[in-house]
C-alpha cells in the first residue's frame, strides 16, 4: 500500500515528541492511541505527515454572516502552509463567531461563551500550540481570555482592517460615518438616492472596521503584547501582506511549541501596562477597557480601572485615525503602522521595551529599525494629536465603582457641565420618546439612559452615545452629556460617560436618578455626581425594587448568574479567579 500505512510507533521521528502534549493522544501504546491514530488515518493523513510533530490548532471565527472575518477561511490556509514549513500539523477549528454587526442583543453577551470554548477545545483536544484568528470586536478578547487561561503557546492573527470607505470622492469610515450621514439624512440634509449610495460605499472589502474601533483598538493592544508578528494589526485585511503575516504566524507558532514557550511567559503586568498605553495612544476604543481588565484577569495580572486613568495622565494621542481623528487604518498601515506608533511610545519611555514577544526578539529589539513615514496620521511626540490619553476613569456619588469617558471625542465645552437630568429606564423608551417635543429637551439636559448595563442590557450594548433629539439637532447642536451603563461603539464619539458601575440593575445609584436632578460632570476633576442629598437618596433606594429575572433557562442563565460588572470586567467568576484545571486523561 501507499507509503506510511504500515508506520509503528518506533518510526516517529521528532526530537522531543514524547514531551508534547499531543503525545498523549498519538504516542503511547493503548487501545486509545490506536483508536486516535485510525481516525487520524480516517481524515485523510498518513502518520509521517502529523506523528510526532506538534498539533497546531487553528481557531478560525470565520462565518459567512461575518464580513469582517469573510476573509479568514482562505487565510487559514496561509497559515497551514506556514505551520506545515515548520513541521508542524495544523488542524483548523471553526469556533464561534461573533459578528458585532449582526448578533444580538450585542456579542458582548457572547464574548464569554467563545472564551470558554476557545480554552475547553485546546483543552480536550490533542493541542500543542494554537493560532487564533480574530478581528471584529469581541472575537479578540474573547480568544485571548480563553488562550490565556489554556496557556499554551500561541499566535495571535488580526484578520485585519478593511480598506477605506468611499463616498463621492470622499473617504468613508465604517461606524464613525454611518452614525454622521444618518444624522445628516435624519436632519433631512441627504435623502434616499445619497443612503443607497453610501450603502454601497462604506464597507467596501472584507476585514475589520477601519476605524480606531475596538477591532483595531484590540488587535492592536494584542500586538502591544508581543503576540503577533510585527505590525500585523495595521495590515488591511486585502493586502497580500496579510497572507504572508499569516504564513509567518504559522511558521513561529512550530518554532514557539518547539521552545516551549506558553502565552503566560509574554502575559505579565508590564506587558498589560504597555497594551494599555498603546490603546491610550491609539485614541482607542473605551471598550478595550472591559476587555483589558478581563484579559489580565485571567492572567491572575491585577489591571484596574485605575490603572487607565494614571495610564492616560502621562500618555499622549499619537494616531490621528478616526473616530477621534482624521484618518483610517490604511493610512496608519502606509504610515508605519503600530510599530512605528510603539517605536515613538518607546522613545519617550513610555514602554516596558525589554519585554519579550513570541518573535524571540524583546520589544526593543523588534522596534528598532521601525519608521514613521507620515507625522500627519503617526504625529510626533512634540506635535500629539491631544497631550493625554483620551480616557478619563469618573467617580462619585453616581458611579462610586466608576464610569469611563473619552473625552478626546466629546466637545470641551463639555467637559465641565451642569445639567437637569432626562431620564430613560431603557433603550426602547428612550428610542419611542427622545424626539418627542413634549420632552422639552435643550442642549444643556442631561441624558441619562439605564437598564443597560452587563445585566440590564443585558451585555451592555453599544447604547452609550444616545440621540440627540432631532430638534435639536436641526438647531445645530452635535453635542450633549450623555450618562448610562452602557457601552459605546469603539466607532462612536462624544460627551458620552459610559460603564457607570454597579448599573442600574443591581441597585447602583443610577437606578435612583429622576427627571430633573442635577448631575454634574467635571472631567478635569474626574467626577461624576449626583446633585441629590444622601437622606433623599437613601429615601429613593428603600422605594426601589429590583427588576426581574429575564432568564429562566440556558446560556443566559449561566450568564445572569456569574456575570461580573464592568470595573471588573464583566467576565464570568468563575472563569476569572485562580484556581486548577487538571488535564484529561488522554490515554
Ligand atoms: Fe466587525 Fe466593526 S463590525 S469590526
Ligand atoms: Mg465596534
Amino acid at each position: 500500500g501507499p507509503a506510511g500505512e504500515a508506520g509503528a510507533p518506533s518510526e516517529r521521528s521528532g526530537r522531543q515528541a514524547e514531551t508534547l502534549r499531543s503525545h498523549q493522544w498519538y504516542g503511547t501504546e493503548g487501545l486509545r492511541t490506536f483508536s486516535h491514530r485510525a481516525r487520524t488515518r480516517q481524515l485523510g493523513y498518513l502518520p509521517e505527515e502529523h506523528l510526532g510533530k506538534p498539533v497546531i490548532a487553528i481557531l478560525n471565527t470565520w462565518s459567512d454572516i461575518n464580513p469582517c472575518h469573510q476573509h479568514l477561511r482562505e487565510r487559514a490556509q496561509a497559515v497551514k502552509r506556514g505551520v506545515w514549513q515548520a513541521g508542524g500539523f495544523p488542524l483548523e477549528f471553526p469556533v464561534a463567531t461573533l459578528s458585532e454587526t449582526f448578533q444580538k442583543p450585542t456579542p458582548m453577551l457572547y464574548r464569554n461563551l467563545l472564551a470558554m470554548e476557545t480554552e475547553e477545545l485546546l483543552r480536550s483536544y490533542p493541542v500543542d500550540g494554537v493560532v487564533l484568528m480574530g478581528g471584529c470586536d469581541k472575537t479578540t478578547p474573547a480568544l485571548m481570555m480563553g488562550a490565556a487561561s489554556a496557556d499554551l503557546p500561541a499566535v495571535f492573527v488580526p484578520a485585519g482592517p478593511m480598506l477605506r470607505g468611499h463616498w463621492r470622492n470622499e473617504t468613508l469610515g465604517s461606524g464613525t460615518d454611518m452614525w454622521k450621514y444618518w444624522d445628516e439624512k435624519r436632519a433631512g440634509r441627504i435623502g434616499d438616492r445619497e443612503m443607497g449610495e453610501l450603502e454601497n460605499g462604506l464597507a467596501r472589502s472584507p476585514g475589520t472596521c477601519m476605524t480606531m474601533g475596538t477591532a483595531s483598538t484590540m488587535t492592536s493592544a494584542v500586538e502591544a503584547l508581543g503576540l503577533t508578528i510585527p505590525g500585523a494589526a495595521a495590515i488591511p485585511a486585502v493586502d497580500s501582506g496579510h497572507e504572508r503575516m499569516a504564513a509567518a504566524a504559522g511558521l513561529r507558532i512550530v518554532g514557539l511549541v518547539n521552545e516551549g514557550v506558553t502565552l503566560s511567559r509574554y502575559l505579565t503586568r508590564d506587558a498589560y501596562e504597555d497594551a494599555i498605553t498603546t490603546v491610550l495612544s491609539l485614541g482607542g476604543s473605551t471598550n478595550a477597557v472591559i476587555h483589558l481588565i478581563a484579559m489580565a484577569g485571567r492572567s491572575q495580572v491585577d489591571i484596574d480601572l485605575d490603572d487607565f486613568d494614571r495610564i492616560a495622565r502621562k500618555v499622549p494621542v499619537l494616531a490621528d485615525v478616526r473616530p477621534g481623528g482624521r484618518f483610517l487604518m490604511e493610512d496608519f498601515y502606509y504610515a508605519g503602522g503600530l510599530p512605528g506608533l510603539l517605536a515613538r511610545l518607546g522613545e519617550a519611555g513610555l514602554l516596558h521595551l525589554d519585554r519579550p514577544t513570541i518573535t524571540h526578539a524583546t520589544m526593543r529589539e523588534q522596534l528598532a529599525g521601525a519608521l514613521v513615514h507620515d507625522d500627519e496620521v503617526i504625529r510626533p511626540l512634540d506635535n500629539p494629536a491631544a497631550e493625554q490619553g483620551g480616557l478619563a476613569v469618573l467617580r462619585g456619588n453616581l458611579a462610586p465603582d466608576g464610569a469611563v469617558i473619552k473625552h478626546i471625542s466629546a466637545e470641551p465645552h463639555l467637559h465641565r457641565h451642569t445639567g437637569p437630568a432626562v431620564v430613560f429606564d431603557d433603550y426602547r423608551t428612550m428610542q419611542r420618546t427622545i424626539n418627542d417635543p413634549e420632552l422639552n429637551i435643550t442642549k444643556d439636559h442631561v441624558l441619562v439612559l439605564r437598564g443597560s448595563g452587563p445585566l440590564g442590557g443585558p451585555g451592555m450594548p453599544e447604547y452609550g452615545m444616545l440621540p440627540i433629539p432631532d430638534y435639536l439637532l436641526k438647531e445645530g447642536v452635535t453635542d450633549m452629556v450623555r450618562l448610562s451603563d452602557a457601552r459605546m461603539s469603539g466607532t462612536s464619539y462624544g460627551a458620552c460617560v459610559l460603564h457607570i458601575a454597579p448599573e442600574s440593575h443591581v441597585g447602583g445609584p443610577l437606578a435612583l436618578v429622576q427627571n430633573g436632578d442635577l448631575i454634574t460632570l467635571d472631567v478635569e476633576a474626574r467626577v461624576l455626581r449626583l446633585e441629590v442629598d444622601d437622606e433623599e437618596l437613601a429615601r429613593r433606594r428603600a422605594a426601589w425594587t429590583p427588576p426581574p429575572e429575564r432568564y429562566g433557562r440556558g446560556y443566559g442563565a449561566l450568564y445572569q448568574e456569574h456575570i461580573t460588572q464592568a470595573d471588573t470586567g464583566c467576565d464570568f467568576a468563575f472563569l476569572s479567579r485562580p484556581g486548577e484545571v487538571p488535564e484529561p486523561y488522554a490515554g
